[in-house]
């Protein structure tokens, strides 16, 4: 019997994704939340394996010893929301299965406005029921999603349960095996947004990547009642009424010559959108991206993208990272080592670390968790690859610092993983109308001893030559970096988006041996006297800013638990090879900045 989905075709209260939640009016439900570690969901599915929404869901006090009831919310222990569970209980460190999630609140609702439950994102598998009542499910660990709620809250106290399921599935996005912490939870903020009855649900605003001097702006209305919104920009007198078609939707190209984004002139500009009832504001840059040949430009002049990667763990406690804090203490170590970049691995980072980036002046790589050995035949596996990808272009769309939009990481070739990110890719640029280049982290071959390249048909359909490679650490010694020369035949970008190697900080020694600080600085020495080797090199992030969790990482009192690529330790502490990229990114600062 095939396994029953627990997304049965129930009621689904899920709702478009409504974009630019700091500028909504939000109720937080964040902090402790009541929960029952369920292994065995018992909470979900009868002995005979059939799923009902009659158990953990009906959020029952334990009341009457007459009844049988085997499970008491208010009796059980606290969780922390936004936050994964592995960090913050002993017991739960590895636990991989289902989590219940119970917060009771009573909500301010203001009669004639519409209220939506939003999740930040949830790890991994989700459903979720209102007053007992189920609103719907969401799959995927690191994108947002929402459901309406008008018309379901009470008045007085509601009982909001969630079910989260971190366990990896062969058939999922990632799939089974991944480097990094399977962290699950509710890992980012939870809220009830409430809106006028009509709504600016979603916009863009953005320059055209065709015509200069030219600002597109395209708006998406729920409800009934608008027929124009009216677009404020006061730094650049714009102030344009733009009519909304029965269909809700509504565009304008608009001449005007805002001062360029750019790392070394992070200028946003305030804007603000009135409909009927409905004030929406947002801080937009404006800037464009292209390239020519070998090179990437942005706002027509040559960049050198001065990165490093980064996972979403929070500096110095490990687990997920979710805030504005948390986002400036990694960014600011990224500038410390003089970048201009950061790609915001493996999967799509929380709303806050792109908008501080966006803040800060760094460019950014963004990506979907279409890892290594995913499902390439299986349809549900595209769809799933595609919502991901939709929802975060939908989320980030109008971030002008991110400039590439990332569909892969090291996926073993074939013609099904071709047709399957061919597809991908299309629907990326289909999506993004443009603004942004289409890459993936591809793979490096030694098409001749000694002479490295990129043979990978997706080079074809991509932006950038984008691809990891690990000379002198998974592929020979540092030595061999030496002699390691490139060559391309493909006219576009090369940027580098893995290279490195592990080390302990505070472990000193021989740089012959694995995992000293010295190692790793002798690695980075060598490694970048061939990166300044390379043709058409235009960018380049190091694995990895930061010391990060993964299972896969097991030598005792070296990993631990802990992937030691890290510039940086996970307490903050900057290895020796810190200070060789940073001095390498110096001699690429813009002649401006490199004399202060
Ligand atoms: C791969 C992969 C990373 C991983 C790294 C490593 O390139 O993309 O996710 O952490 O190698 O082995 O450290």
């Amino acid at each position: 019997m095939a396994a029953v989905s627990p997304f049965s075709a129930l009621a689904d209260a899920s709702f478009p994704l409504i974009t630019n939640m700091p500028a909504r009016q939000q109720q937080s439900l964040n902090g402790q939340w009541r929960t029952i570690v369920d292994p065995f969901e018992n909470g979900y599915y009868d002995y005979r394996l059939n799923p009902t929404d009659n158990g953990y869901a009906q959020d029952l006090d334990y009341s009457d010893p007459t009844e049988l009831q085997e499970y008491d919310f208010g009796k059980d222990k606290f969780l922390q929301v936004p936050g994964d569970w592995n960090s913050q209980r002993p017991e739960l460190y590895y636990y991989e299965g289902t989590v219940w999630y119970r917060n009771r609140f009573t909500p301010e609702i203001t009669p004639g406005r519409r209220q939506f439950l939003y999740f930040g994102a949830s790890n991994y598998e989700t459903i979720v029921w209102l007053n007992g009542k189920r609103l719907g499910e969401h799959v995927g660990g690191f994108t947002p999603f929402n459901f309406e709620v008008t018309g379901l809250l009470n008045e007085g106290e509601n009982s909001l349960v969630v079910k989260v399921d971190n366990k990896r599935r062969p058939e999922g996005v990632p799939t089974v095996n991944a480097d990094w912490w399977n962290y699950g939870g509710l890992t980012r903020p939870v809220s009830i947004v409430e809106t006028p009855a009509a709504f600016v649900r979603d916009y863009s605003v953005q320059l055209s990547p065709a015509q200069k001097n030219t600002v597109n702006a395209e708006f998406e209305v729920e409800g009934d009642g608008i027929g124009e919104v009216t677009l404020y920009i006061p730094e650049l007198k714009i102030n344009k009424k733009v009519a909304i078609g029965q269909d809700g939707r509504g565009s304008v190209s608009l001449k005007c010559t805002p001062q360029l984004w750019s790392p070394e002139n992070p200028k946003l500009y305030d804007i603000c959108i009135i409909a009927a009832g409905d004030t929406i504001r947002d801080e937009i840059g404006f800037r464009t991206i292209s390239t020519d040949g070998t090179r990437i430009l942005l706002n027509g002049k040559e960049i050198f993208c001065r990165g490093v990667s980064i996972h979403e763990e929070a500096p110095y406690n490990s687990g997920r990272s979710w805030s504005r804090e948390h986002a400036h203490t990694l960014l600011n170590w990224a500038r410390e080592m003089n970048c201009n970049f950061v790609r915001l691995a493996h999967y799509p980072h929380n709303e806050e670390m792109v908008r501080e980036a966006e803040r800060m002046g760094l460019l950014v790589w963004s990506e979907i968790p279409v890892y290594w050995t995913i499902h390439w035949d299986n349809p549900d596996t595209y769809a799933n690859a595609s919502r991901q990808l939709n929802d975060m272009i939908t989320r980030d769309k109008n971030r002008c610092n991110i400039i590439i939009w990332s569909i892969a990481n090291e996926t073993p070739r074939s013609d099904a993983r071709n047709q399957f990110l061919t597809r991908l890719a299309a629907e990326a640029r289909a999506l993004d109308g443009g603004t942004r280049l289409i890459g993936a982290a591809m793979e490096k071959d030694e098409i001749r001893p000694g002479v490295m390249s990129v043979d990978d048909a997706l080079s074809d359909v991509l932006d950038i030559i984008s691809f990891n490679e690990y000379i002198g650490w998974y592929d020979g010694k540092p030595e061999k970096c030496d002699t390691s020369n490139w060559e391309f035949t493909i006219d576009k970008p090369v940027f580098i988006s893995e290279f490195g190697g592990g080390a302990l900080a505070g472990l000193h020694g021989d740089p012959a041996h694995r995992f000293t600080e010295e190692h790793q600085e002798d690695l980075y020495r060598r490694h970048t006297a061939m990166l300044d080797r390379i043709p058409g090199l235009a960018g380049c992030t190091p694995w990895i800013l930061k010391d990060f969790r993964s299972p896969r990482r097991h030598l005792p009192g070296i990993q631990d638990d802990f992937n030691r690529k890290g510039l940086i330790s996970d307490k903050g502490d900057r290895k020796k090879a810190f200070y060789v990229m940073k001095n390498w990114y110096a001699k690429k600062l813009p002649q401006s900045s490199a004399k202060k």
